[in-house]
């Protein structure tokens, strides 16, 4: 979101004081934000707070000195995004129907950045025809709506009227400013730890986090791919419109992965599978003895290496290489070895790489021997230039099939 310019407008009700952290985030990202307040909000969160927030004037009034003469016009055509949250059922009818009686909605009749709207009302209120009627004239009209959650409300009532948390804003707003250049590739992603049970309270697992492979599919969500993600047991929330497979032994996961693989253009392999597993798994808690204990492990399936023998799978075919020594060496032998289209190669000993962080610097290998190395980046950015290079593949698989 480096540098895009996103005006929040806050509308007057109780879910007011979560545009606050949606404001604090969207700066995090490195947006440019500005806040637009409708009379009623500022009675709920004072203007100070966004302001401090956005580190920019906020805009209320249409006559006040804080507003140039131009900027209810200007403002939503400059902007690369205008998010409306919350937005109370008064504005969006008064969205729906045109009406044009302060900054905001003034504001948002010349607008023409897309523009994401996120409801926050009582059930009943959001409930009443009227309400869908007008949030079905906004939609019509290519305003995206955002469903609201479901729980306990501030009226004290339950349902359906939630402003949905902040960080799922941020990630709808992050496909709306994203490139939709992935439209019709259909990717499998596969995405943390396997484990492998030994009695009914014990298991053998690694350090993946999954933030690599959470990161890819959600990259792939933003720019309009269809998404699988098939995941061990991880701390991550599953990312917003990826169609979430949870799995927990390397069995469970090739399973699934095979069952879906035909249908599948992409698949990549960043999940951290066991490599071994207990031979048998206890039905009871295994007690401790005098003795030592020794356990004894059989080989588990090499998921990559099958896909890129199997007639079941022809898309394109990408692997990750955990190393902690000879990196490269190692990688090229896998890429080899499995069959792939493209490895990406992490040095899981440093620690601003690799397993349980927040960046990446990788080195990836291309079946024709080509090599990239990329700096130090977030594992974000890591995974769009991931997905840059896969559409590369994936246009050029499709180029070629069509000349056979
Ligand atoms: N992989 C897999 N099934 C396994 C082991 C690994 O599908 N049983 C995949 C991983 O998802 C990854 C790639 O193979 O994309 C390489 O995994 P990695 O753990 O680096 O290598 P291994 O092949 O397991 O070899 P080693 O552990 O000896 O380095």
């Amino acid at each position: 979101m480096k540098g895009k310019g996103i005006v929040v407008g806050v509308t007057g009700g109780i879910a007011a004081y979560k545009a606050a952290e949606l404001v604090r985030l969207l700066v995090r990202e490195e947006a440019v934000v500005r806040v637009a307040m409708t009379a009623n909000a500022a009675r709920f969160v004072a203007p100070l707070t966004f302001e401090a927030l956005s580190g920019n004037r906020i805009l209320c009034d249409m006559w006040g000195p804080e507003a140039g003469a131009m900027d209810h016009i200007s403002l939503g055509q400059e902007a690369d995004l205008v998010i409306v949250a919350p937005a109370t059922a008064n504005f969006i009818g008064k969205m729906a129907n045109g009406i044009g009686d302060d900054f905001l909605s003034t504001m948002l009749l010349a607008a023409t950045a897309p523009v994401l709207v996120c409801p926050a009302m009582n059930v009943k209120m959001y409930g009443n025809p009227v309400v869908q009627k007008n949030l079905e004239v906004l939609k019509d009209r290519g305003v995206t709506v955002m469903e609201p959650g479901e729980g306990q409300l501030a009226c004290r009532s339950e349902g359906k009227g939630r402003l949905p948390d902040p960080p799922e804003i941020v990630e709808e707003a992050q496909r709306l400013l994203s490139p939709r250049d992935l439209q019709g590739m259909r990717i499998l992603v596969t995405a943390g730890p396997t484990v492998e049970p030994l009695d009914p309270v014990r298991y053998i697992t690694n350090r993946s986090s999954g933030k690599m492979g959470y990161a890819v599919a959600r990259a792939a969500w933003r720019r309009g791919a269809s998404v699988v993600l098939v995941s061990g047991p991880t701390c991550i929330a599953p990312p917003r419109g990826v169609d979430f497979k949870p799995v927990r032994t390397a069995f469970e996961m090739r399973d699934t992965v095979f069952a879906l693989a035909p249908r599948t253009h992409v698949i990549v392999k960043a999940a951290a599978v066991a490599d071994y597993r207990p031979k048998s798994t206890a039905d009871q808690k295994i007690k401790k003895g005098p003795r030592a204990l020794t356990l004894d492990l059989e080989k588990n399936p090499d998921i990559l290496a099958e896909l890129g023998k199997t007639d079941t799978f022809s898309g394109i075919l990408v692997g990750f290489a955990a190393e902690t020594e000879e990196l490269l060496g190692n990688a090229e032998a896998k890429l080899k070895a499995k069959n792939l289209d493209m490895i990406v190669a992490n040095d899981v000993s440093r620690k601003d790489a690799g397993f349980e962080t927040d960046t990446n610097a990788v080195k990836i290998l291309f079946r024709e021997g080509r090599m990239e190395e990329t700096p130090l980046l977030g594992k974000d950015q890591v995974a769009d230039l991931l997905l840059d290079r896969i559409k590369v593949l994936w246009e050029d698989r499709g180029e070629r099939r069509r000349g056979d």
